[in-house]
């Protein structure tokens, strides 16, 4: 009798414990969970220009892709923009138009290569009208792309003999803004772009985006002024 009684009243004490413990003022309670960090989402109407260098914290947030091109270059891409690139130069090979990349990301130690290479072949005029200054390159953002042509199993890749190919260049300029790209440097807009035409530097800015700035002929530049 008297130990079911002590059995009784332990058993008691181990509930009542149990409660306080529960509710116990004193116990550290636990923190809230934190909201997660909000997923950095690109942005790819940033502008580049003669007047806009590379934002400063672009690159920590840029995540790209690499292949070997070709000519044996490894090359790094923005991953959407190569992502979208490979589904439009499968859609190009269906109609015999074969590309290759020469160049997208740039860091600022390779566009300074850049142009060094360029003021050596070409000289001051044309690496300026060719090349933007290290720092204010839109190849530093992985969103531009360089492409060049292998035509009859033969790899064009300098600039004069890629200018020899309009019809190709027309082809690829019309299917660019389906997968998201725009022909960043126009012909007969180059006081606004800063740059000669260049019919095989792609930009990246999202399919519609693409689709609407290349019906209204327009460049980036205009673009955003238009929408600010
Ligand atoms: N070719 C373009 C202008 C660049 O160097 O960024
Ligand atoms: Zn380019």
């Amino acid at each position: 009798m008297y130990r079911k009684r002590i059995l009784c009243i332990s058993l008691i004490l181990i509930i009542i414990l149990g409660m306080c413990a529960c509710t116990n003022p004193f116990k550290p309670q636990t923190k809230p969970t934190e909201e997660p960090a909000p997923a950095y989402s690109m942005d790819y109407l940033v502008l580049v220009n003669r007047d806009n260098p590379l934002p400063e914290d672009w690159e920590e947030h840029l995540e790209c892709e690499y292949f070997v091109n070709a000519v044996g270059d490894t090359v790094a891409v923005e991953k959407t923009a190569y992502a979208e690139y490979l589904r439009m130069k499968e859609t190009l090979e269906k109609e015999n138009i074969f590309v290759d990349l020469d160049s997208a990301y740039r860091s600022v130690k390779v566009q300074q290569e850049t142009w060094d290479e360029f003021m050596v072949k070409y000289g001051e005029e044309y690496t300026k009208a060719y090349v933007a200054v290290p720092g204010y390159s839109e190849h530093h953002t992985g969103l531009a792309l360089d492409l060049f042509l292998i035509v009859d199993g033969k790899i064009i890749y300098e600039n004069e003999d890629l200018v020899t190919y309009p019809e190709i260049w027309a082809r690829i300029h019309e299917l660019a803004p389906e997968y998201g790209f725009i022909l960043r440097y126009l012909e007969g807009k180059e006081d606004i772009t800063g740059y000669n035409y260049e019919p095989w530097h792609l930009r990246y800015v999202g399919p519609g985006i693409a689709r609407e700035i290349t019906d209204d002929g327009l460049t980036l530049e205009e673009y955003l002024e238009q929408h600010k």
